[in-house]
């Protein structure tokens, strides 16, 4: 059984990780998105409300599983029996960030590896900061987050919450 973990701290899980999730989700048998710590940001929902509103927007997705978790991503690796992690490209910039992370994850273990997917040509700009920068200052976010969590993302937002639970 192939499967494919698809990590990030998706906060807030955006368009674009919902169509990375998608297309990942037909070349593998399961694939696992995982909610994980970035310990350089600092997040506006917790792990869990994350991981719920990820469940949320891939419900009709039969053979995505949606988790967190707390600790080094390729530890979650060996325990899920990974066969890659999968990240999406949007830039050159991103490119250079997913392949020092995949360097410093391949000495912590030498079998890990990751497949990138180019993002949709749309969606190259939505990012998880630009989505926080333009719902806060009470911007149109519809285009950038999926519909089924529009709502809350908007009213978190709205209220300018900080990190709880
Ligand atoms: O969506 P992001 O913020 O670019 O995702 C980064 C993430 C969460 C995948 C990365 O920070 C991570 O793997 N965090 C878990 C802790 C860890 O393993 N850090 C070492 C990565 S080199």
């Amino acid at each position: 059984m192939k499967v494919l973990l698809f990590p990030g701290s998706f906060d807030p899980f955006t368009l674009g990780h919902q169509n990375i999730a998608k297309r990942a989700s037909r070349i593998c048998d399961k694939l696992i998105v995982a909610v994980l710590e970035n310990d350089s940001k600092n997040p506006l929902f917790s792990l869990s409300e994350r991981k719920e509103l990820i469940k949320k927007s891939l419900a009709k997705y039969k053979n995505i599983e949606v988790i967190s978790y707390q600790g080094l991503l390729v530890d979650l690796y060996k325990d899920t029996g990974a066969t890659a992690t999968v990240r999406g490209l949007r830039s050159e910039s991103d490119f250079r960030y997913e392949t020092e992370m995949a360097l410093a994850n391949r000495l912590l273990y030498p079998d890990y590896d990751v497949i990138f997917l180019s993002c949709r040509e749309d969606l190259s700009l939505t990012s998880s900061t630009i989505v926080k920068e333009v719902g806060h200052y009470g911007g149109d976010i519809s285009k950038m987050v999926p519909k089924e969590i529009y709502e809350e993302v908007s009213e978190a937002l709205r209220k300018g919450r900080k990190k709880h639970g």
